[in-house]
């Protein structure tokens, strides 16, 4: 069988176009299989997963947990809000005491960039980082690229425009290792406050006119703004934003072609992208949901065949 050339998902940066391939070729088999009546594989019967949410969730959270129990995993939910984090235990030692009761492999989101790499350095388990803070959210830009595979036949030669809060954005940051890898042109758009300086270091266009990034582009992510990890103002109103970066249906159709639709989710519908266009063809943005599972079914399924227990 083919494997991972990591032991852990930290982030697209480790992963190799191969690794990213192999995720996609054993999505595709996992795709068919929850597409049939009985949606569920023996895979994982021997394995025990803990899914540990220290940040709110939803597509991740369900997502992960559908793909675990479609392979057959025992899989047990860890809520910070409800644990004894508050009582003031630490991520390592809550860690260790949910592996002491034999789990194999930990999901884990954390607001810290990070967690997920100190996690894997220190217990003995498979992570998988479902979104560590501002940095890395690997799975949701597998997803992504798969989605666009699937709709457009090929990542490698398209131009992808990431439109928004580039600056506090997990997904954009493994959006642009994604899509390099596998060979498709990058572009951040947003106003000047929420694109990073280090953005051309990493070999992708910037541009802060909404409107010549989707003359640009083959597709789309608009990505919401992150209020919760703003602690200054980046743009005097949520009206102003929305007025320069929302994308409307008037534009699509202004164009001499038709532009695919992402949004990772949750959408603020009328600030970055309007009700039309996020319920229009164009927009896949349920794909990559139903996308998301089958993808994570893949990740899971990779590392657990490095523990050697299948
Ligand atoms: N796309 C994404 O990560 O959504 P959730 O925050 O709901 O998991």
């Amino acid at each position: 069988m083919d494997r991972l050339s990591v032991d852990h998902l930290i982030g697209i940066e480790n992963l190799t176009r191969e690794d990213i391939q192999l995720i996609f070729k054993t999505a595709d088999s996992f795709k068919e299989v929850i597409n049939r009546p009985i949606k569920k594989v023996p895979s994982l019967r021997d394995i025990t997963i803990a899914n540990l949410f220290f940040e709110n969730s939803t597509r991740t959270r369900l997502s992960f947990e559908l793909a675990e129990k479609r392979l057959s995993a025992d899989i047990v939910n860890f809520s910070a809000a409800s644990s004894s984090v508050k009582k003031g235990e630490t991520l390592v030692d809550t860690v260790n005491n949910i592996l002491s009761m034999k789990v194999d492999m930990v999901v884990m989101r954390h607001p810290n960039p990070g967690a997920a790499k100190f996690l894997s350095e220190r217990v003995d388990a498979k992570i998988v980082n479902a979104g560590d803070g501002t940095h890395e959210h690997p799975t949701q830009a597998l997803l992504d690229s798969y989605s666009i595979r699937e709709r457009l036949g090929a990542v490698e030669g398209k131009k992808v425009a990431i439109v928004g809060d580039i600056l506090h954005s997990r997904v954009a940051l493994s959006n642009i290792y994604c899509l390099q890898k596998l060979g498709a042109e990058v572009m951040v758009c947003g106003p000047t406050t929420l694109i990073p300086r280090y953005m051309d270091q990493l070999g992708v266009k910037v541009e802060h006119n909404l409107q010549k990034a989707i003359e640009w582009c083959d597709v789309a992510n608009m990505l919401r703004i992150q209020l919760e990890r703003q602690d200054i103002k980046y743009f005097p109103s949520l009206r102003e934003y929305s007025m320069q970066y929302g994308l409307t249906l008037d534009m699509l159709k202004s164009l001499d072609k038709e532009i695919v639709v992402m949004h990772p989710g949750p959408i603020n519908r009328g600030v970055e992208i309007t009700s039309d266009v996020a319920d229009s063809d164009q927009a896949i943005i349920l794909d990559q949901v139903e996308n998301g599972v089958a993808v994570r079914m893949a990740v899971i399924y990779l590392l657990a065949a490095q523990i050697g227990r299948q």
